[in-house]
């Protein structure tokens, strides 16, 4: 297969995660015969500080003529402690969503055995979730009208949503339960908000379509303790677009670490695949940045595609490096680093010869993953 990439690396660690990815998806080209092209554009605070947009045209024209996108991070201090900057990172980022309707955003959440006793919840509450949230990503109060009073002492932010774009994201989501545990829980605050009673309504109405999938409600606030406390429960999430962004963070720490959850954003059209972690400026080029969300972020777009013997490779690369304990310091306690591009070779050596026999594993451990 020809697949046109474009790579949109972004702020902070955007650039050394997407930078394993590429790697990993180089190695799956030359063992499965497909040919990817990758071209950079630019996006977020690199994107102001040389061109003044955090979206320039020319990365939009790029994303546009291309056949997924790849995106890094995004994010800048300098931004997050200035209310009153007028031009920030992140609407790149939102404006991407816009004009590619990347209106689904797909963020799997899987607690690993092998790194079940890191999580900060008990082992036996995580052990085996499986959950894949459904978030809406380009309406809500993140698009709604923005107004702040002429005296700057009042500002509302609208949150909107229409029928139509409630019910096209909520058939995605049927149909991915329809594959996985069969049931969808719709997150709201349909006890308060006339937004969250029109979502109720119309995915009530489209759950009639899909009976072999049980429709269950949850309040936001409920659902936030739910996810704590026995996120088993769960399958597939669906939610708004904000409700979505908060309780995604929240359950990546079922996993053990934020660095771990990728996701696919998907439009009828264009489709984009990104860590969810955001650019991590602490962490910036100390090589402690764990590359494996935009890894599994890779994975995605492969299945994006049909090549699902090409994600699940990297899928399994990822679990041995987890299992061995080729990981960055957030999975790893170990008093010797392992860096960033030591797990990306990990995970491309991996790829190249799955038969553990032969990778030198010892010489992992020291920086230099050689096939012998
Ligand atoms: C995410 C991020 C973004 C969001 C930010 C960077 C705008 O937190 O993708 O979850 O809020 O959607
Ligand atoms: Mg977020």
């Amino acid at each position: 297969m020809k697949l046109n990439i474009a790579v949109l690396s972004g702020d902070g660690i955007g650039p050394e995660v997407t930078t394993q990815a590429i790697k990993v998806l180089k190695a799956i080209a030359f063992i499965f015969d497909h040919t990817f092209t990758f071209k950079e554009g630019l996006v977020g605070a690199i994107a102001i500080d040389k061109l003044g947009n955090p979206l320039p045209e020319s990365t939009l024209k790029l994303c546009k003529a291309s056949d997924a996108v790849l995106f890094g991070a995004i994010g800048a201090p300098k931004y997050d402690n200035d209310p009153s900057a007028k031009i920030r990172p992140e609407q790149g980022l939102l404006k991407l969503r816009k004009e590619l309707e990347l209106y689904t955003n797909i963020r799997p959440v899987k607690a690993y055995e092998s790194l079940l006793d890191l999580s900060p919840l008990k082992k036996e509450r995580i052990e085996n979730t499986d959950i894949c949230i459904y978030r809406e990503l380009t309406g809500g109060i993140y698009f709604g009208k923005k107004e702040v009073s002429n005296n700057g002492n009042t500002a509302s932010d609208l949150c909107e949503y229409s029928r139509f774009e409630i019910e096209r994201i909520t058939h995605l989501a049927f149909i991915a339960a329809k594959t996985r545990n069969k049931k969808v829980t719709l997150v709201d605050k349909a006890n308060v908000l006339e937004s969250s009673r029109l979502w109720r309504k119309v995915v009530t109405e489209i759950a009639n379509e899909y009976p072999e999938v049980t429709l269950e409600f949850l309040f936001v606030d409920n659902a936030a303790m739910q996810l704590i406390l026995n996120p088993k429960q769960f399958d597939v999430i669906l939610t708004e677009n904000m409700f979505g962004d908060i309780i995604s963070d929240e359950a990546s720490v079922i996993g053990g670490s934020i660095g771990l959850l990728a996701s696919a954003s998907i439009g009828n059209k264009h489709a984009l695949f990104e860590p969810i972690h955001g650019s991590f400026p602490q962490a910036t080029n100390k090589g402690i940045a764990n590359p494996i969300a935009s890894i599994l972020s890779a994975a995605m777009l492969l299945e994006h595609f049909g090549l699902f013997k090409e994600a699940q490779l990297i899928k399994e690369a990822v679990e041995k490096s987890l299992v061995l304990n080729i990981t960055t310091p957030d999975l790893n306690t170990d008093y010797k680093l392992i860096t960033t591009n030591t797990v990306g070779d990990f995970i491309e050596d991996y790829i190249n010869n799955p038969d553990e026999t032969n990778v030198n594993f010892l010489n992992i451990h020291v920086g230099q993953s050689t096939i012998i």
